[in-house]
């Protein structure tokens, strides 16, 4: 097996579509001779020049030289046919997501390459073992798996099936990394990494709607407000397109054995059934135009011209709370008064339940996320018969403060405690079973999805006990099993051990 950083390395890109393009420009990039094979008639030639005009495009922006884009685009071969890849060291597949298509390529494949050749797969939904079978040499197997668009998304994950050789998986690691990428080592499991740990941010934020905690708009902006994601979910699905994940939702619920932590509600396939896709039709759970902005988006603020509140009382000793309400300008009053509103902030319980623990009145109850850094945004929480003047006076008066201030309805850890505990246990829950490297996890979901944290650092930042709180609130108050939380968390947790503990 030639070594990774030959000079005369060679990779075969075979499907020159989206994906196979993107793998044949970074693969030139990193000063590998690229053969490009696409059984569509011109469809690899076509290919070479859209490549070539990319690499042209880099030296205008005045990301690389001349030079260096006429050397790339000279390592770049469209293959007449198959036969054409025999002197490749590893071929990559990009061909269309079926599995009868891809046993038949593979097959192909292994009839020209050397017995020492690498072959990976990019599926995004595909066991790379079930690809595997229909192979001779099934230790050279592995998926390579790049997202889109590829020059610019630096992930790529390297999946090792069932009799990949450890030899192979070091390998395409470091062709990963002579490609400008940033590999992670995962097993062959439905959505590998970042498409099974990206899945809890979709579906609870769909579950929150869909049970009425608050709207997509509401959802959205607390999570960019208040916990630094770059999109809220709702905005996110809509970018990707429902239909796209609503099917891959369904796959990776299914994969898991329909595991209720990452089953999806039924907004999401109203969404698919009624054709809003999302930008790409013009509507989803937004309304946009053909440039793809949003068309008047539903404001998430809570408008108030109640007088703002001046005396508070907390339902009971908080010191975070009396800290934020000397920020924000309401006094504590020592006794209780019959209009006067009660504050709390629960760390996972709902209003009602605080209301119910403490004996405070519940229609004066206005609960209030002190979880992260609430300078931008506010969200206020009332339970079910709440007084909302009251809500409203205390909203009036964090306004006038700074934040904008957004309402929701009862909900066991608000909108962002229960957010990202779901993303927190189900990244924990990864790490659990062993699907990759806790530091991978991190690194995959913030490469593959933007994340501003991986999702055992936002355990970090919340803190594994209090992470571990919230989730057992969800679970009790809702009863549900979709909230149990991993053992990887409850160990750590209840040991206080830093989540990244190794098992
Ligand atoms: N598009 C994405 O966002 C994305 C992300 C990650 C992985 N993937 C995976 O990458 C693969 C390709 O996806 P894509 O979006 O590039 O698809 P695409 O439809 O853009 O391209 C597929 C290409 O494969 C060619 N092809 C089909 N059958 C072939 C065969 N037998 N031999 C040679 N060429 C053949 C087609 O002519 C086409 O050019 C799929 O497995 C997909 O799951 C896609």
């Amino acid at each position: 097996m030639k070594s990774p950083d030959a000079e005369d390395y060679c990779v075969a890109v075979i499907g020159a579509g989206a994906m196979g393009q993107g793998i044949a420009q970074v693969s030139a990039m990193g000063g590998m001779r690229v053969i490009l094979f696409d059984k569509r008639e011109g469809g690899a030639e076509a290919a070479r020049e859209t490549i070539c005009g990319r690499l042209d495009r880099l030296v205008e922006k005045g990301r690389q030289t001349a030079e260096e884009a006429e050397a790339q685009k000279r390592l770049l071969q469209a293959a007449a046919s198959l036969d054409d890849i025999a002197p490749a060291d590893t071929v990559v597949e990009a061909v269309f997501e079926d599995l009868d298509v891809k046993h038949q390529v593979f097959k192909e494949i292994e009839a020209v390459v050397r017995p020492d050749c690498i072959v990976a797969s990019n599926t995004s939904s595909i066991p790379i073992s079930s690809i595997a079978r229909a192979c001779e040499h099934r230790t050279r197997v592995a998926g390579l798996h790049f997202f889109n668009p590829v020059p610019l998304m630096r992930l790529v994950e390297v999946i090792v099936a069932s009799e990949t050789e450890d030899r192979v998986v070091a390998h395409l690691t470091a062709l990963g990394k002579r490609m400008g990428r940033t590999p992670v080592t995962v097993k062959d499991a439905t959505g590998f990494l970042v498409n099974l740990g990206g899945r809890a941010y979709t579906t609870e934020g769909l579950r929150m709607a869909h049970e009425g905690v608050a709207t997509p708009a509401q959802i959205d902006a607390i999570l960019r407000d208040g916990c630094a994601f770059r999109m809220g979910p709702f905005e996110l699905m809509d970018l990707t397109g429902v239909d796209v994940n609503f099917p891959v939702s369904l796959i990776v619920y299914d994969g898991y054995m329909q595991d209720p932590r990452i089953k999806t509600s039924p907004y999401h396939k109203a969404l698919f059934d009624a054709g809003r896709y999302g930008r790409k039709t013009g509507r989803g759970n937004f309304d946009y135009d053909d440039k793809g902005n949003m068309i008047d988006p539903p404001s998430p603020d809570h408008e108030t011209d109640a007088e703002p509140a001046d005396q508070v009382t907390l339902a009971e000793p908080d010191e975070r709370l009396a800290a934020f309400c000397h920020e924000v300008g309401l006094t504590l009053a020592a006794d209780d008064a019959p209009d006067r509103p009660i504050l709390t902030a629960p760390f996972g319980e709902d209003c009602t339940h605080v209301a119910v623990r403490t004996g405070a009145d519940f229609r004066r109850l206005v609960a209030v996320d002190l979880s992260y850094d609430w300078s931008k945004r506010v969200t206020l929480m009332t339970a079910p018969g709440a007084d909302p003047s009251v809500r409203d006076r205390v909203a009036a008066r964090i306004a006038a403060a700074g934040p904008k201030v957004t309402a929701i309805a009862d909900s066991p850890g608000f909108v962002a405690q229960r957010m990202r505990a779901m993303v927190g246990n189900l990244g924990c829950y990864i790490a659990e079973v062993g699907l990759a490297e806790p530091a991978d996890i991190d690194l995959g979901l913030k490469l593959g999805l933007n994340y501003p944290l991986g999702p055992l650092e936002i355990v970090d930042t919340l803190g594994p006990r209090t992470t571990l709180a919230i989730m057992e609130h969800l679970q009790a108050i809702t009863g549900e099993d979709r909230y149990r939380p991993s053992l990887w968390l409850k160990r750590r947790a209840l040991l206080d051990l830093p989540i990244h503990t190794p098992a």
